[in-house]
């Protein structure tokens, strides 16, 4: 992958977006942006504070505002929150302009992850039920990414081998 794309990371809460994009970034020796990160160090508060004081769909609008931004850089790591990928016009942006895997994991391992986090307000008070619906209907979103890194069984350093394999070779 010689071009100037971007390198965009998407999948469900617990997917290791950010982990897998920075190891990716160091060993590309490209920059990484992890845009729920980017979102708090703007609001100067944690994403659970915005859902709570603002409710999820003034997040939504500032998500898609910082995520649009960030794309606009080149030739870097970029992890998107877990819902980015289901607006239209960041979805249709990545697809058009930046290189997209989805890292997926089957929902079993994804439910013991992020049933228990406190930092993530759509896990709260969700019951597990309640995520294998949101992990269906993601599925068909992520889906879409132009690769699909199956991560189930591999270590990290695997996964990152994997997505080497596939930028060394495109
Ligand atoms: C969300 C995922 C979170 C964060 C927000 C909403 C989602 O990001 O953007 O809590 O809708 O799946 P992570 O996937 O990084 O946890």
């Amino acid at each position: 992958m010689k071009s100037k794309k971007n390198l965009v990371f998407l999948g469900m809460m617990g997917s290791g977006k950010s982990s897998i994009g920075s190891l990716v970034a160091k060993k590309f020796k490209l920059n990484f942006v992890d845009v729920d990160k980017e979102i708090e160090k703007n609001l100067n508060t944690t994403i659970r504070k915005i859902f709570e004081t603002k409710g999820e769909e003034y997040f939504r609008k500032i998500e898609q505002k910082i995520t649009l931004k960030k794309l606009k850089l080149s030739s870097t790591v970029v992890s998107l929150g877990g819902g980015a990928f289901a607006n239209k016009n960041i979805r249709n942006e990545v697809l058009k302009n930046h290189y997209s895997f989805w890292l997926n994991w089957n929902e079993k391992i994804l439910i013991e992850r992020i049933k228990n986090s406190k930092k993530r307000p759509l896990t709260i008070n969700a019951t597990d039920n309640d995520l294998i619906d949101l992990i269906k209907k993601r599925t068909n979103i992520y889906s879409k990414a132009l690769y699909e890194i199956k991560c189930d069984n591999l270590t990290k350093n695997e996964i990152v081998g994997k997505i080497k394999e596939i930028y060394e070779t495109n």
